[in-house]
């Protein structure tokens, strides 16, 4: 039902997004602000179906016209403001690279940690800017104050970057990893909370959670895992690669004290931009990983002496949330959501194909994975490519191994048509015999 305050929520999104375009782009102003009104009073399920305002968000992308592309999980395409604004800063910078880059863009960084806390639903003090999640995590897990015996709880499902960090300080420092072992899917928050609980012991000092597995799309209970941590005196990690921009939420739902991602996957900001949240009174207690002139203050920006690095990549995630609240984070996880229920649905009715992805809403979003019985995941990435020039992903992690598909806004019902159609011809065919 719409209420006041979702309408509000649409109206300002629209006019957000309207700004991107207005002072450059008057036509193209005009043809949005036509597409917002009659979205604005829409359930979010009902404007993910509008293909006339969808078919918009496909224009504003320079996507290849001969691959259909279902890898927006490892990184995504920028839709061409956000290109154009990189490259303008880009040269902007070139014409005398110290004044322009250090003297004039930089002045857009409050601005830009404002913004992105804004977006994240924190304080701005509590947000550093920097290139992706491995950075952002594994400034926090090297940070860290823990010693030989501490004890820190992950899963058998986080990501590498991380878990290779934590091994690292097992061996340099000896501190001990309890390992929770998931078996995915899971369709049960309960299920989740209690395989943590009982990796917990009263050594235990950290708990890492992964909020969106990129290896099945897996959503986690975050807010429940994290809350009985808490209660047994544990901090919390949360991996937001796969959640921020994707799903709805803001990082004070989730209850946790420290959050990275990386903002080129689902904001669709410059590749190699990030973000890192520490709540404000743990900043102090973390060791930032790179140099600082005063290590344990409290001032979040300790964590942003990254040395030289692309200011004209960074100033663009502004442009890059403009887009987002453009779509609105609702309407952009419910099209997600669509896009791979169409077609993970048709899928899951023929007996020949798993489905390593739960489809209830709550325990995924845009991302499935799929293997097909007598096939090798390497065989159906090459069939998919050779055939139809579908580019997925191979999965082979723990009992998992499939193929990772994930949409974007950009993708449309027919690039997920065809993709149902090449599922349906593949399990027809014999697989390759080697
Ligand atoms: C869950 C998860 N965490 C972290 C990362 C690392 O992201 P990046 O390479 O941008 O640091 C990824 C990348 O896919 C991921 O899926």
């Amino acid at each position: 039902m719409l209420t006041r305050k979702n309408f509000i929520q649409h109206t300002a999104f629209a006019t957000a997004g309207l700004s991107l375009f207005e002072l450059t782009q008057p036509a193209k102003a005009a043809e949005l602000k036509i597409h917002l009104e009659r979205i604005a009073g829409l359930e979010a399920n009902n404007a993910a179906k509008d293909e006339e305002f969808w078919g918009w968000v496909r224009e504003q992308y320079t996507t290849s016209p001969t691959i259909t592309n279902f890898n927006n999980g490892g990184v995504s395409p920028q839709p061409k403001q956000v290109q154009d604004a990189h490259i303008r800063n880009y040269q902007y910078c070139n014409e005398a690279p110290s004044y322009f880059m250090w003297r004039q863009l930089d002045l857009g960084r409050e601005p830009l940690r404002a913004k992105l806390a804004e977006l994240a639903g924190c304080s701005p003090e509590e947000v550093a800017i920097n290139r992706n999640t491995t950075e952002g995590l594994n400034s926090i897990i090297f940070g860290l104050n823990l010693k030989a015996g501490d004890e820190v709880v992950i899963s058998n499902f986080d990501y590498p970057n991380m878990v290779n960090a934590w091994h690292q300080r097992e061996k340099r420092e000896g501190i001990k990893l309890n390992i929770v072992k998931l078996d995915l899917p899971i369709e049960n928050d309960e299920v989740f909370v209690e395989k943590f609980e009982k990796a917990i012991t009263s050594k235990t000092k950290v708990v890492h959670i992964t909020h969106v597995i990129n290896w099945t799309g897996q959503i986690l209970p975050v807010r429940k895992i994290a809350d009985m941590a808490h209660k047994k005196g544990c901090e919390v990690i949360v991996d937001g690669a796969h959640s921020f921009a994707h799903l709805n939420f803001k990082i004070s739902d989730l209850g946790c004290d420290y959050f990275a991602t990386s903002l080129h996957k689902w904001l669709c900001a410059p590749f190699g931009t990030g973000m890192m949240f520490v709540k404000k009174e743990k900043i102090k207690n973390i060791w930032p990983l790179l140099s600082a002139p005063e290590p344990e203050s409290d001032d979040i920006r300790k964590f942003e002496g990254l040395g030289t690095r692309s200011f004209p990549a960074e100033m663009a995630i502004a442009n890059a949330i403009d887009f987002h609240l453009l779509i609105g984070s609702e309407r952009k996880e419910a099209r997600l959501r669509y896009l791979k229920n169409r077609w993970s649905e048709m899928a899951k009715t023929i007996s020949k194909v798993q489905l390593f992805t739960s489809l209830k809403p709550e325990y995924s979003c845009a991302i499935a994975n799929f293997a097909i019985e007598g096939w090798k995941p390497e065989d159906i990435d090459a069939k998919l490519f050779e055939k139809w020039k579908i580019h997925v992903t191979t999965i082979n992690h723990e009992n998992v191994h499939g193929v990772r598909v994930t949409p974007h806004v950009y993708t449309s019902l027919k690039d997920v048509d065809l993709l149902a159609k090449a599922i349906i011809e593949i399990t027809g065919m014999e697989p390759p015999k080697k």
